[in-house]
């Protein structure tokens, strides 16, 4: 065990974390863009035109979906070899959010992968809106994109308090919660804005016709 019960695979954790920072690169970039998609569907696609100038190009894509594979790969190691020695809320509550992450990421990027290659479609905001206005689908994307933003949130808060945990508890404690709050924030709007709540949305019936609507 490592102190205060978080399990110790400390090479295996560092390179999780170290990877982590580079996928944390694109994942910043990502929410800003969701965030910005707050203001409209035309700003969310505008956004992503230009953001795609960089994640687009082949080396960064390769690079980030490895970078993803090893992220989901090596979170899942240390999900099952810290299962017994796992003890405390906030060890639990990395696992939870860390596996769900790893559910989240593999169906999310697989998606991703196949709208553009095998659907041949423009994976934008359109692509995310479609499946919360072609009912009974927005039963599953609701739920799915909302714990998708909260578990990264909440997970790199447990990350925060485990940094802080020697030196500073409360503050690692309060970071913590700062993260699942602003997490569950963030993943309320954005699910409220996909959904059309805050603005009308419009979704042409190619990318509906993929739900058989
Ligand atoms: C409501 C939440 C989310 C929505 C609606 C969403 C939507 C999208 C869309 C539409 C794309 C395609 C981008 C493009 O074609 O340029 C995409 C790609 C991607 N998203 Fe998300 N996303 C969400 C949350 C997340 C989260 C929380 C993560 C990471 C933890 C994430 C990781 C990725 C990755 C890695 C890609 C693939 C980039 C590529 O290979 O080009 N997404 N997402």
């Amino acid at each position: 065990m490592g102190t205060d019960d978080q399990p110790a695979r400390p090479v295996l954790r560092g390179l999780h974390r170290a990877s982590a920072l580079f996928v944390a690169l694109f994942v910043l970039l990502h929410m800003t863009n969701h965030l910005a998609g707050l203001r409209g569907q035309d700003t969310h696609i505008a956004f992503m035109a230009e953001a795609r100038q960089f994640y687009r190009q082949p080396f960064v894509e390769v690079v980030l979906v490895c970078l993803i594979l090893w992220q989901v790969g090596s979170g899942l190691v240390m999900l099952v070899r810290g299962w017994a020695g796992r003890k405390g809320a906030v060890a639990w509550l990395q696992a939870a959010t860390g596996a769900y992450l790893a559910f989240f990421l593999v169906n999310h990027v697989g998606a991703v992968i196949a709208g553009r290659t095998v659907l041949s479609l423009d994976t934008d905001f359109r692509f995310a809106a479609a499946g919360f206005l072609a009912p009974p689908w927005h039963w599953f994307f609701a739920p799915y994109y909302f714990l998708g933003v909260l578990a990264l949130f909440v997970h790199v808060g447990c990350a925060a308090y485990w940094g802080f945990l020697a030196s500073r508890p409360v503050l690692g404690a309060t970071l913590l919660g700062g993260f699942a709050g602003v997490g569950a924030l963030f993943a309320t709007l954005i699910v409220l804005a996909l959904s059309g709540v805050l603005y009308p949305v419009a979704i042409p019936s190619h990318y509906l016709a993929t739900y058989g609507q």
